[in-house]
C-alpha cells in the first residue's frame, strides 16, 4: 500500500508523513528530497537550471517511479497534483490526503521558511499573502480530489495523525 499527503507548501505534509510512516512501520519518502538526492541538485538549482517545467518534468518521472512502491508514505510537493494528469495517477494508486490549512494559517506558516521554496523565495509577506490566495483557488480542486481531507487548523501534529490513522483502519 502507499499512502500520499497532498496540500500546499507550508501544510506540514512532511511532518505528518514521518509521523505517519514511524507509526505503521511503512518507508516515508518526501518527493522534494528524493529528486534532490536523484539529481544531485537543489529544488532551487533545478528550477534556475532548467526553469519550473525542467522540474515539473523530473517530479512526474519521480512521482511515477515512486508510485510503484510498497509500504510507503509519500509526501508529495505543493504543486505535483497540478501538473500533467499526476492526481489522475495519485488516487489511482495510492490512498491520498489532502491536508488543508486555511489561507491566513498557510502564510503565517511559511514565513522564514521560503527560501527552498523557488516559487515564493522573493515575495514579502504581503505579497504571499495575494500570491497564496490565487494559487489556492487555482489548486484546490486538484486537492479536492484526495481520498480524504484533512482540515487543519489547531491541531497539534498528534491529532492529525490521529485523524489519518482513523481513516486508515
Ligand atoms: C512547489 C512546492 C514545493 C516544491 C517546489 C514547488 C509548489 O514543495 O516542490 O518548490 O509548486 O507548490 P513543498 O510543498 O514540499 O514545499
Amino acid at each position: 500500500m502507499i499512502i500520499t499527503l497532498v496540500g500546499y507548501m507550508g501544510s506540514g505534509k512532511s511532518t505528518a508523513g514521518k509521523d505517519l510512516a514511524k507509526a505503521i512501520g511503512y518507508e516515508f519518502i518526501d518527493l522534494d528530497h528524493y529528486i534532490e538526492d536523484k539529481f544531485q541538485l537543489k529544488i532551487s538549482e533545478i528550477f534556475e537550471k532548467e526553469g519550473e517545467l525542467g522540474f515539473r518534468k523530473k517530479e512526474r518521472a519521480a512521482l511515477l517511479e515512486l508510485l510503484t512502491s510498497t509500504n510507503l508514505v509519500l509526501s508529495l510537493g505543493g504543486g505535483t497534483p497540478v501538473y500533467y494528469n499526476n492526481m489522475e495517477e495519485i488516487t489511482k494508486n495510492s490512498i491520498s490526503f489532502f491536508l488543508r490549512v486555511q489561507l491566513p494559517q498557510l502564510v503565517k506558516r511559511l514565513d522564514g521558511k521560503k527560501e527552498t521554496r523557488p516559487l515564493i523565495a522573493h515575495l514579502t509577506n504581503e505579497e504571499m499573502m495575494e500570491f497564496v490566495a490565487k494559487h489556492l483557488f487555482e489548486r484546490n480542486q486538484f486537492y479536492e480530489k484526495a481520498k480524504y481531507t484533512i482540515s487543519i487548523s489547531e491541531q497539534s501534529t498528534l491529532q492529525v495523525l490521529d485523524e489519518i490513522m482513523n481513516h486508515l483502519k
